[in-house]
């Protein structure tokens, strides 16, 4: 069972993949078998439908790995035709949700209903990864503005004894499945500039201690940067979470780093 969020966090998002069940298996037990646990909290959210079998492949093997999902609905039952309840996540295997991905919201979610969702979340008792991230970045720092309304929109009315059960997650849109990722001191600027308005904003006080990961074209060759440099507490990563050696491989040289690296606050 997750208690805690340790840090670093370190999330593979398989996304619409693999495409069989025997494939989505093989690649767990690959990770599950290659992950030599040092420290930090790590989570594989696969599509729903291999939840329980991954969840059942897992047990007793390898209790640092935890089993997450891209999404769920807000509301808890009813005619929702196609969607998950936060309640159907847990009694699958799910200890955490991703909410807000950039994918989910160019497929139609707003700011107050990934807001909406995260409540589901946290009612359910999830842990939960907020996805926030601009599309653009200009001259005059647009981006900056951006992220200061997807935080405030997000964060509307959650609790302060729920703080503990969230991250965020900074996923520049342009950085997701690019090839592209951020540069460590731009990402370390983000990081800052979001520390401080969750410090600064009265009603965002209570997050301003809550892990911030970085996602959008991570690699094993780049991941470390982001966490020495970029000031991360973790790492979301899509593409290459599909492949189990690259993803034990980013695990690796990010649980390298020192403790006092990876938060220098
Ligand atoms: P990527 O995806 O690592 O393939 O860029 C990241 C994400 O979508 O969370």
């Amino acid at each position: 069972m997750l208690k805690k969020f340790q840090i670093p966090i370190i999330v593979g998002n398989w996304k619409m993949n693999p495409q069989g069940a025997d494939e989505a298996k093989k690649k767990y037990n690959e990770i599950v078998k290659k992950l030599v646990y040092k420290s930090g909290t790590v989570v594989i959210a696969p599509p729903i439908v291999y939840l329980r079998d991954l969840y059942a492949s897992k047990k007793g093997q390898n209790s640092a790995l935890f089993l997450g999902v891209q999404d769920v609905f807000y509301e808890q039952a009813g005619a929702f035709t196609g969607k998950i309840s936060p309640d159907m996540a847990v009694s699958n295997g799910a200890a955490v949700a991703l909410i807000g991905h950039s994918e989910m919201r160019s497929a139609g979610d707003t700011d107050d209903v990934v807001n909406a969702k995260i409540h589901a979340a946290l009612s359910a008792r999830l842990f939960v990864i907020i996805c926030i991230g601009e599309k653009e970045r200009n001259d005059e720092g647009v981006h900056f503005e951006f992220i200061k309304n997807q935080l405030i929109r997000t964060l509307r009315g959650i609790k302060k004894e729920d703080a503990s059960r969230i991250c965020i997650a900074y996923e520049p849109v342009w950085a997701i499945g690019t090839g592209t990722s951020i540069n460590s001191t731009d990402l370390h600027e983000m990081t800052l500039y979001i520390r401080k308005q969750l410090a600064l904003d009265t009603s965002l006080k209570v997050f301003s201690t809550v892990p911030i990961l970085y996602g959008g074209s991570v690699t094993p060759e780049n991941a470390a940067d982001f966490i020495i440099h970029g000031n991360a507490d973790g790492l979301l990563i899509g593409k290459q979470s599909l492949d189990p050696g690259s993803f034990v491989a980013i695990y690796d040289s990010v649980s390298r780093v020192k403790k006092t690296q990876v938060r220098s606050k």
